[in-house]
């Protein structure tokens, strides 16, 4: 499959403020963001043309930004109205929308008090991040070999590019080994996440999720624990072994990119795309399409 480049695509980007011709939105070699990891960013999907809980991203990007030791320089409503408005200039209905902030080039040295920050928002086509077969069975996963670090080991809570270094590393092995996705555990053993989703484990007709204490408590995870809690189910969340994969019975994935996905495999576990995960599945895609909708009307 070829993908077309990033960098090599019509359209424009939303940079520092401006739409910019999409192949003109570049930085510099000597960018603090590149060197050092200063940087901070969002993801988020359109449906119908609407970004489902702009706010809340925009709000944790400019969060992470703080957490960092930086202040994005536009507010909230300044980035919805660039999203939106890289969604329309593209002609973007059901797509990917990646605002980034980082550190840029007026000094190159692990302190960076003067540099100034960067804002760009870009959006792509981009509908189903696992294929529609995974989808429907469940994703294959491996254990993957990198601990989510504690928060006194770094800034867990933002989401931040440096962050990603160990889940690239970790989904690398796992797709060298024939598998979609790599499940990481923390640096106490526990079980955490997937390298960019959360994860939730079905056990006797209730649900578990780990207390995201040292990894991102994704808007998507939230969004689904209130979908649960409305059908009735029980939502628990505290601190969960490895070990109980093998009472577990459906196992599935949140977040923005993989939105509800049900997982068939984790090392030698195997779960069931079950009732639980189907149902939740379901209410997910009818929150999002009811949610364009009425932000349409
Ligand atoms: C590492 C990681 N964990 C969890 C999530 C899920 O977060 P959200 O539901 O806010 O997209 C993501 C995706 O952003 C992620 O990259």
């Amino acid at each position: 499959m070829s993908i077309l480049p990033f960098d090599d695509r019509d359209g424009v980007i939303w940079y520092n403020g401006e739409l910019l011709p999409w192949r003109d939105a570049k930085l510099h070699v000597l960018s603090h963001g590149l060197h050092y990891a200063s940087c901070v960013f969002e993801g988020e999907r359109s449906y119908a043309g609407r970004i489902f809980k702009m706010e809340e991203h925009h709000d944790r990007l400019l969060n992470s930004g703080k957490i960092l030791g930086f202040n994005v320089p536009y507010s909230r409503a300044e980035i919805d109205a660039a999203a939106m408005a890289v969604l329309e200039a593209n002609g973007i209905s059901d797509g990917y929308v990646r605002p980034v902030a980082w550190r840029g080039s007026e000094m190159m040295a692990v302190s960076a008090q003067q540099t100034k920050i960067h804002v760009a928002v870009a959006a792509w086509q981009w509908p189903a991040y696992f294929s529609p077969e995974a989808r429907m069975k469940g994703i294959r996963m491996d254990f993957g070999e990198w601990k989510r670090p504690s928060p006194e080991t770094a800034p867990c809570h933002s989401k931040a590019a440096g962050l990603y270094m160990i889940c690239t590393m970790s989904k690398h092995a796992a797709e060298a080994k024939g598998y979609a996705d790599a499940l990481m555990l923390d640096y106490r053993g526990l079980i955490a996440e997937a390298t960019g989703a959360n994860v939730f484990l079905v056990q006797d007709g209730k649900i578990h999720t780990p207390t995201p204490d040292c990894f991102l408590d994704g808007i998507t995870r939230r969004t689904v624990i209130d979908l649960a809690k409305r059908r009735g189910y029980e939502v628990i969340e505290r601190a969960i072994k490895p070990e109980e994969l093998a009472k577990t019975q459906e196992v599935f994935l949140t977040g923005t990119a993989v939105e509800v996905t049900p997982v068939a495999e984790i090392g030698d576990y195997k779960f069931e795309a079950g009732e639980i995960t189907r149902n939740l599945m379901n209410d997910y895609d009818a929150l999002v399409r009811k949610h364009a909708a009425a932000s349409a009307a």
